[in-house]
């Protein structure tokens, strides 16, 4: 049995506490976060407190708070023997305090109120000893199948791709939101189309999926689309990304 203590109460922390207390071989003993109200949620399930100064013996620490308070939460916790670890994608393991380090960042968009189902989420590890790195392991595979190890520098690397994947597409969802709206269309009519894009790169690198004018290098249907578009940021993107996918595929054409 692992013991470990959450830091923090916000979205990570709710759905980590949820999948931890599912697994036999894990026990929460203990929620600390500033937030007194947000501790009411964990409270009949667990310890809570908003004292830093009063953290329990674990043998992992997981500092689920934004990323600019991890070292100062870290902080809090140099004097304790079991391992500290935040959660993000994008800092880096150094910037926990304590000896004992590293990091546990499941790689997926957690939002609230909406339950995930761990086991398919892929949990990025790092630490600063091979025993850590272990203890880490064990503790990410009683609620994740997907295991990895990485370093910090890859991790940023992996952070930015999924920028690009999940916000960068969201965002360019909002402007087809945006386009059918303005024509009285409902957004539900883009849903299948969707989710079969994203279905089609679980079987296919992106490079072999792509689709539409700019691939075939089709400028009649770009101009034509260029006419239709009259907010200057949407015309600017149409007109970037055609010219990337252009690049892309020309040596095809
Ligand atoms: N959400 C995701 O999709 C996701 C995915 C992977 C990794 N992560 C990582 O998980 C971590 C937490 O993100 P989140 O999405 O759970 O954020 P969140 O929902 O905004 O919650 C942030 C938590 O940090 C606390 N906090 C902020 N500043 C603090 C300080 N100075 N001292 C103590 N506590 C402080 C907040 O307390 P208050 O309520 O009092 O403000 C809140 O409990 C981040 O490192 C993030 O990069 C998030």
């Amino acid at each position: 049995m692992l013991n470990v203590v959450i830091l923090g109460t916000g979205n990570l922390a709710k759905h980590l506490f949820r999948a931890f207390s599912n697994s036999e071989k894990v026990h929460v003993v203990q929620v600390v976060g500033r937030n007194q109200e947000s501790l009411n949620d964990f409270a009949t399930q667990t310890i809570t407190t908003h004292d830093f100064n009063s953290i329990s013996d674990a043998d992992v620490y997981v500092i689920a708070v934004k990323d600019d308070a991890i070292a100062e939460v870290s902080s809090y916790l140099k004097n304790k023997k079991g391992i500290v670890v935040h959660a993000s994608g994008a800092v880096e393991m150094s910037a926990i305090e304590p000896e004992n380090r590293g990091v546990f960042y499941p790689l997926q968009s957690f939002t609230k109120g909406k339950k995930v189902d761990f086991s398919t989420i892929p949990i990025c590890i790092e630490a600063n000893s091979p025993q850590s790195l272990k203890t880490l392991r064990i503790l990410a595979e009683t609620i994740s199948e997907k295991v990895h190890e990485i370093d910090s520098d890859q991790r940023k690397k992996l952070h930015l791709a999924a920028v690009f994947v999940n916000n960068f597409t969201n965002y360019l969802y909002g402007v087809g939101e945006e386009i059918c709206v303005e024509e009285g269309l409902p957004f539900d009519l883009l849903k299948p189309l969707i989710l079969e894009t994203a279905e089609k790169v679980q079987t296919l690198s992106p490079k072999e999926a792509q689709t539409g004018p700019a691939r075939r290098n089709d400028e009649k249907s770009m101009e034509s689309h260029l006419n239709l578009l009259n907010n200057k940021d949407h015309t600017a993107l149409y007109k970037l990304l055609s010219e990337a996918i252009k690049q892309a595929y020309e040596k095809e054409l």
